[in-house]
């Protein structure tokens, strides 16, 4: 970080997208170390951008962010419809695509901010990205239940995310265990398979199904079969939302129009229970954990990350960096630009060693046949 001080008196910060557990330990640590370490007047943006449009802003006191490090969800609240450079706008009973970026910079200066912290993935970040160019000032927070933020090894909010899916597949385990069923569990994660990779290694599933390893579904059945004919009269399948299969494409459950990212995958395991239950005769049922897992107490690890990360946002831009995404990497906390990540997403490489050692414990990706007949 470069010694160079900047004139900041007052700092913006804002939550935009999805929420996750571990976005209040952010505005916490962010606030309080702004008004303590640097006495900086703090101002809250509500809704994520569609507050910066709407003009809804607040000032946070100290009381305000106090006692909230374990809450999940986010007191700013958030949004994951509002693109300033896209905004609908509704005349005459047709709505167009409209450019709002110089409403929001009225906005931001009239409230006298500097710059804003802005908690957010990657849809978040290219809105933020799109302000910059207009002469607005960031510093990111890189934050999604997907892990798939580039530029950094982790999100806050994963973890938490990852617990609450393991806990939920165990107990799937024990039912599907005495039924001797199939139980098909979809976790969320986007286009990335980072959260069904964790949560379907650390619950011991059978199969992890992730959208960067396309599936056969034969591969799965003779898993399934072989399984069963060995005694294992059950089995667990974890999947990604994402996944898909050989020569396929994803599940897509619906589309939001005035979205900056209007596909909402879904489905995925509804028709895995279909499919596998017709090949195999085996009884199926599909689970889909849904926003579950964006909701809870933050994990310890979260809040650690969560507070560290924050802390280190109001560091940067007292340092006079702006427009960059705070991240950490292999255990240190750092920065990058903004330009570089924005709109980009960091998938689960086919040689990642979590992949490697899963398929050495008997893990079928359900890519190959596993059990020869
Ligand atoms: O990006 C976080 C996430 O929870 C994804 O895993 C999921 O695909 C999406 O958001 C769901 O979005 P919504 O809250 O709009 O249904």
């Amino acid at each position: 970080m470069t010694a160079k001080k900047a004139k900041i008196k007052t700092i913006g910060i804002m939550s935009g997208g999805g929420d996750c557990p571990g976005i209040n330990a952010v505005i916490r640590a962010v606030t309080k170390t702004a008004i303590h370490k640097h006495r900086l007047k703090v101002v809250g943006i509500l809704d994520g951008f569609l507050g910066l449009i709407e003009n809804r802003l607040q000032e946070l006191g100290w009381g305000d962010v106090s006692n909230i490090l374990t809450l999940g969800g986010t007191i700013l609240g958030t949004s994951n419809k509002a693109d300033p450079a896209a905004y609908p706008i509704r005349k005459k009973g047709k709505t167009k695509l409209t450019d709002v970026r110089a409403r929001c910079l009225h906005h931001a200066r009239r409230a006298g901010l500097d710059i804003i912290v802005v908690i957010g993935g990657d849809g978040t970040m290219a809105c933020a990205q799109g302000l910059a160019q207009k002469g607005l000032n960031f510093i990111g927070v890189p934050k999604t239940i997907d892990n798939d933020l580039p530029g950094t090894d982790v999100t806050f909010g994963f973890d938490t995310a990852v617990s609450t899916a393991t806990e939920a597949i165990d107990k799937v385990h024990t039912t599907a265990s005495s039924h001797h069923r199939v139980m098909i569990v979809e976790v969320m994660g986007r286009y990335a398979g980072w959260l069904a990779l964790h949560a379907g290694v650390a619950s011991g599933s059978d199969v992890i199904l992730i959208p960067e390893i396309p599936y056969s579904l034969d591969a799965i059945c003779n898993c399934v079969r072989q399984r069963s004919r060995y005694g294992k009269r059950f089995s667990i399948i974890t999947v990604a939302e994402g996944a898909r299969p050989k020569g396929g494409k994803m599940t897509v459950m619906k589309k939001i129009k005035d979205s900056p990212d209007p596909i909402r995958l879904g489905g995925i395991a509804n028709k895995l229970q279909y499919g596998i239950e017709t090949k195999t005769h085996l009884d199926c049922r599909a689970v889909v954990l849904g926003h579950v897992q964006r909701g809870g107490i933050p994990t310890a690890f979260d809040r650690a990350l969560a507070s560290g990360l924050g802390y280190y946002a109001v560091e940067s831009l007292m340092a006079g960096q702006k427009n960059k995404l705070v991240v950490h990497n292999q255990g240190e906390i750092g920065s990058i630009d903004l330009a570089r990540i924005a709109g980009k997403s960091r998938r689960v490489p086919a040689d990642h060693p979590l992949i490697e050692a899963a398929r050495a414990l008997g893990t079928s990706f359900g890519d190959k046949i596993i059990f020869p007949a």
